[in-house]
């Protein structure tokens, strides 16, 4: 990937994250397919950028499934002994408030035919100014040392300069 795409990229990134901050988002999971069998998760989640408090919602027949959340054990071998949680209303509204991975699973047997979602949640994103400064390329190493550079300008490339190396970052 050229430079200038990575950082195009990382605009986007920018953009997007004040977005996040104005609000929440409610991730849907399984889009308008829901929570249901024979649907791959695994391509839901990875179309998908989880943040710290924001919500994971399921929507299914309450009176054929269920959502447990439970640890990768649990996520890998369909079992739901020591969840760490449940919901079963049909329409459950999850508050993902931690910055991990998060395994959810349907405890009725389900699971066993695909209905198992695992998404990694990642921290709070930089404050949104920082996609308002972002009006040159800067990679990290440039801008590490721009900060050191007197002015006005100096907070603004901090925060630039901390959203690239954080979104720089490889997360899987
Ligand atoms: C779902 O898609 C992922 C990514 O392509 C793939 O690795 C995985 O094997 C698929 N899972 C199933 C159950 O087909
Ligand atoms: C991924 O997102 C794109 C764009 O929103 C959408 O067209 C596509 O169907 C999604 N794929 C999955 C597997 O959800
Ligand atoms: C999960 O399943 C695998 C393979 O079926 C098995 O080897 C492993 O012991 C199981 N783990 C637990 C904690 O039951
Ligand atoms: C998941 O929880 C089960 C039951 O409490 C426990 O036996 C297992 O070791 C845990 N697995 C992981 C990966 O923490
Ligand atoms: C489901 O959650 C409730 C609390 O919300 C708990 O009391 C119950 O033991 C859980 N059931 C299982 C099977 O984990
Ligand atoms: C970006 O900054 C570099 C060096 O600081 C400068 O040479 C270049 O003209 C700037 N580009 C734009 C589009 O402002």
């Amino acid at each position: 990937m050229s430079g200038s795409t990575l950082f195009l990229l990382r605009l986007v990134f920018l953009v997007g994250t004040a977005a996040t901050l104005a609000g929440a988002t409610d991730h849907i999971v399984g889009a308008n397919r829901g929570w249901n069998p024979g649907i791959n998760y695994t391509l839901w989640a990875n179309n998908h950028t989880f943040y710290v408090n924001d919500l994971i919602s399921f929507r299914y027949s309450k009176f054929q499934y269920n959502v447990y959340q439970v640890n990768q054990t649990g996520y890998d071998n369909c079992t739901i002994e020591g969840a760490l949680g449940n919901w079963s209303s049909g329409k459950d509204f999850i508050l993902l408030d931690k910055a991990k991975r998060y395994y959810f699973i349907c405890g009725t047997g389900g699971c066993f035919n695909g209905m198992k979602v695992s998404v990694l949640v990642h921290p709070l994103p930089p404050p949104p100014t920082a996609a308002a400064a972002a009006t040159n390329q800067t990679s990290p190493k440039s801008a590490a040392k721009a900060v050191f550079r007197p002015g006005s300008v100096v907070l603004g490339t901090l925060v630039v300069s901390l959203a690239s190396i954080l979104l720089g970052f490889e997360w899987i």
